[in-house]
């Protein structure tokens, strides 16, 4: 949560600042601040709300804010509420520290009372001004050694940017488990979250590791770990397109990414099959391929949307390669004594690739012996890097809060490691060929799904002042149900539940009632006599059926109010396709009850806390 950015170099600071925390808003909105260094001294403002209230607040002001070095911030509130006193930058109350920070500090309170012993005040609520306290406590007129040595006692995660008010031309920043990167322009540098907001100005960036310091200033910069011995960061080209994190014609990033699932997909799949030959070819799997085949047992964690992905993949690979699979939720995974015998592969599926609990989990199954694969699609993020081996997504930044085409990319994933282990074990020639042609053809038939957008609107509209809606599914399409319950809570703030179809016998059939929507993901496919039984119980008790159909379905018409079709495919990737439809549901239920669809209240993009 919590995104930072930082610059030191020749241009004002403020409006690139701003541009920076606008791209990085995503990662948290409920307070924002930035610190800029000018003739008078190091200036601060800070405000509760949007990016937007603080440009407003700044604005009145501006020429106080004249300066070519500054640190920003936009907050999702962990520890106080979202209030100025805790949004960022912190100061201490000695040295003139300021620092933004994303991530917690464990042992803050331990910390806080043993500056309070030394005297020092506290404004705030927060983690962060203890951390900022320390290094002031601890600043000797070099910065990157005060923040070297403070890190030293901290306990927790941080990325964090910091400035001195005695140390003109110098910024520092240092990271242990929460993203930060250091773009490298000419004669300027850019730190951030992430790539987005360094793209517009420079593509040579590194990503500092954990427990990594970076000292940036005028004559050049310098990495080091925490005992400031050196150390070398791998500077690469960012591939990242200003393009794929701007809006262009669409009003939310969400819409906008849920009609790039079709190219997402095909970016996925590239490169990745042969189906003439019916051969999978997952590079980043070469060196694991023949443990992952040979699996006793695969479990498959994540959280969220990824979590449903990989129900869904749980599906495919029991089907499929006929490997016992099993779905954990990260959170639980990480507390829960888990079995990891001989054998076991533990699969994390993540879109940031920064989940605390995704993340944790992995280190629990890793200590216990498991191979770890990851599935993840910010490139070079942590599980990315802490996994044995992985398959990367490919669909482009996300940056909609709600997670659309992630999903597709982790479905397709899963489907191509289902496919992969299956050939080598039990999946015959004929089925694999005709499997990946499929899969192939689903990019298309997505745009038959996002084609009728309107439609959807228009059918969402009759039932948008409900406040409690069902979704039900079976099979393939019952974790697509869970995943449309998620979107339309998390963006409509609608009371959704999602389950199995035949599950609402045994107590939510109770809830259905004059006009209640329930949602029936049911496509054509080995249960779809048994969905439409479902859907019977449901009129008799005066509920309003939706259908996510087949196209040309015509037995499913006398039992449905409205109707979304999705192109015919087979069972097993009929979740490519459903998904949209209700991706497309929660989104307009979103805008028609006046929502901001991609700032959803109380979310932020990734949970690096947990
Ligand atoms: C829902 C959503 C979340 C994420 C979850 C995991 O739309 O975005 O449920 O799926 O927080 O995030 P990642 O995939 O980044 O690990």
């Amino acid at each position: 949560m919590c995104g930072i950015v930082g610059y030191l170099g020749p241009r004002p600071v403020l409006p690139l600042l701003l541009e920076g925390l606008k791209r990085l808003e995503y990662r948290g909105y409920d307070s924002a601040g930035v610190a800029v260094r000018s003739p008078a001294g190091i200036q601060v403002c800070r405000e509760v709300g949007k990016v937007a209230s603080l440009e407003a607040k700044v604005g009145l002001e501006r020429s106080r804010f004249a300066g070519t070095e500054g640190i920003a911030h936009t907050r999702w509130a962990t520890h106080g509420v979202p209030a100025e006193r805790n949004a960022h930058p912190h100061r201490d109350d000695k040295a003139g520290i300021h620092l933004v920070h994303n991530g917690i500090i464990e042992n803050y309170t331990t910390l806080r009372k043993a500056l309070e012993s030394k005297g020092h005040s506290f404004q705030s609520e927060t983690d962060t001004e203890v951390l900022a306290m320390l290094v002031g406590e601890l600043y000797e007129g070099d910065l990157e050694s005060a923040v070297q040595a403070a890190l030293k006692q901290v306990t927790g995660a941080y990325a964090i940017a910091v400035m001195a008010e005695s140390e003109p031309g110098v910024m520092v920043a240092a990271r242990k488990g929460s993203p930060l990167m250091v773009g490298l322009g000419q004669g300027e540098y850019v730190v951030a979250s992430d790539p987005s907001a360094i793209v517009a100005h420079t593509t040579q960036a590194f990503a500092l590791e954990d427990f990594t310091v970076c000292r940036l200033s005028q004559d050049g910069w310098r990495t080091s770990n925490l005992h400031n011995a050196p150390v070398s960061p791998k500077v690469m080209e960012l591939e990242m397109k200003l393009e794929e994190i701007e809006l262009g014609d669409f009003p939310h990033f969400m819409l906008k990414e849920i009609f790039e699932q079709p190219e997402a997909l095909r970016n996925t799949l590239r490169g990745r099959f042969n189906a003439e030959q019916g051969e999978v070819i997952l590079g980043g799997l070469q060196q694991v391929g023949r443990d992952l085949v040979k699996a006793r047992r695969i479990v498959l964690t994540g959280q969220g949307t990824a979590w449903h992905a990989a129900l869904v993949t749980e599906y495919m690979i029991e089907e499929f390669a006929r490997i016992p699979c099993e779905v954990q939720y990260a959170s639980e995974f990480r507390y829960r004594n888990p079995i990891v015998e001989e054998g076991t592969v533990l699969v994390a599926i993540s879109q940031s690739g920064e989940t605390a609990d995704t993340l944790a989990a992995l280190e629990e199954g890793r200590e216990r012996g498991a191979m770890t694969l990851g599935v993840v699609n910010v490139v070079g993020s942590s599980i990315s890097r802490m996994t044995d081996a992985g398959v990367y997504l490919r669909v482009g930044p996300e940056i909609g809060v709600a997670s659309t085409k992630a999903f597709v990319g982790q479905v397709a994933v899963g489907a191509l490691m289902a496919i992969y282990a299956g050939r080598r074990r039990h999946l015959s020639i004929e089925a694999t060929k005709h499997l990946l042609v499929e899969l192939e053809a689903i990019s298309d038939k997505i745009r038959a799904v996002t084609a009728q957008s309107d439609l959807i609107r228009d059918l969402v509209a009759k039932v948008v002042d409900r406040e409690n809606w069902l979704f039900l599914g079976r099979g393939y399409n019952y974790p697509v149900a869970l995943e449309g319950a998620l979107k339309v809570k998390e963006i409509s703030y609608i009371h959704a539940e999602g389950m199995p179809a035949a599950e609402m016998k045994h107590g939510p059939i109770a809830l259905i009632h004059d006009g209640m929507p329930c949602v029936f993901v049911a496509p054509k496919g080995s249960q779809h006599d048994k969905v439409i039984g479902n859907m019977q119980e449901v009129r008799a008790r005066g509920g309003r059926v939706i259908a996510i159909a087949t196209e040309g379905d015509e037995a499913i018409v006398p039992h449905a109010h409205d109707i979304i079709r999705v192109p015919e495919c087979p069972e097993a990737l009929s979740p490519l396709l459903t998904t949209v439809a209700l991706q497309l549901m929660a989104y307009h239920a979103a805008v028609l009850r006046g929502h901001d669809v991609d700032k959803p209240r109380n979310l932020a993009k990734s949970v690096t806390v947990e």
